[in-house]
């Protein structure tokens, strides 16, 4: 007998670039259907951010910070939040990656909670397309 798992059925919109892609990653990785690769999408990303939340104490590490500069107001945007978390951030590498995208290397030390909201200000902005976060607890 096959026991049958109660799933949830959801919908989101996705740019159509963003899903070829995602399309292509997982044909190679060998997925038979996009719904079980977006479940383990999904507990990646609940995995690394569950963890950031939880982590207390003094930290230190890299954001690393994808975004496309012709978003308007998002350079700003993202300037100011990062003066406003000045006590945190060590220093900041700009790359031009292509015409359009921009990548930042933010090196952060501080106090778990205060990266973290660092973290989540800087990836909510619309125009964000990665926020990585590689921190160790010190
Ligand atoms: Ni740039």
């Amino acid at each position: 007998m096959v026991k049958t798992e109660k799933v949830a059925r959801v919908s989101v919109t996705l740019p159509p670039e963003l899903l070829e892609d995602f399309d292509e990653v997982i044909r190679k990785m060998g997925y038979e259907n996009r719904s079980k690769a977006v479940q383990d999408a999904v507990r990646l990303f609940i995995s690394e951010r569950r963890w950031l939340q939880e982590e207390k104490g003094p930290q230190a590490g890299v954001l690393m910070l994808l975004y496309d500069h012709e978003v308007r107001g998002l350079e700003d945007a993202l300037t100011d939040v990062q003066h406003n978390y000045s006590n945190v951030i060590s220093s900041t590498m700009h790359i031009h990656l292509t015409e359009r995208d921009c990548l930042e290397a933010i090196a952060v030390k501080g106090d778990a909670s205060e990266i973290r909201k660092l973290s989540d200000e800087l990836s909510s902005k619309r125009g964000v397309k990665l926020l990585k976060t590689m921190i160790i607890s010190l």
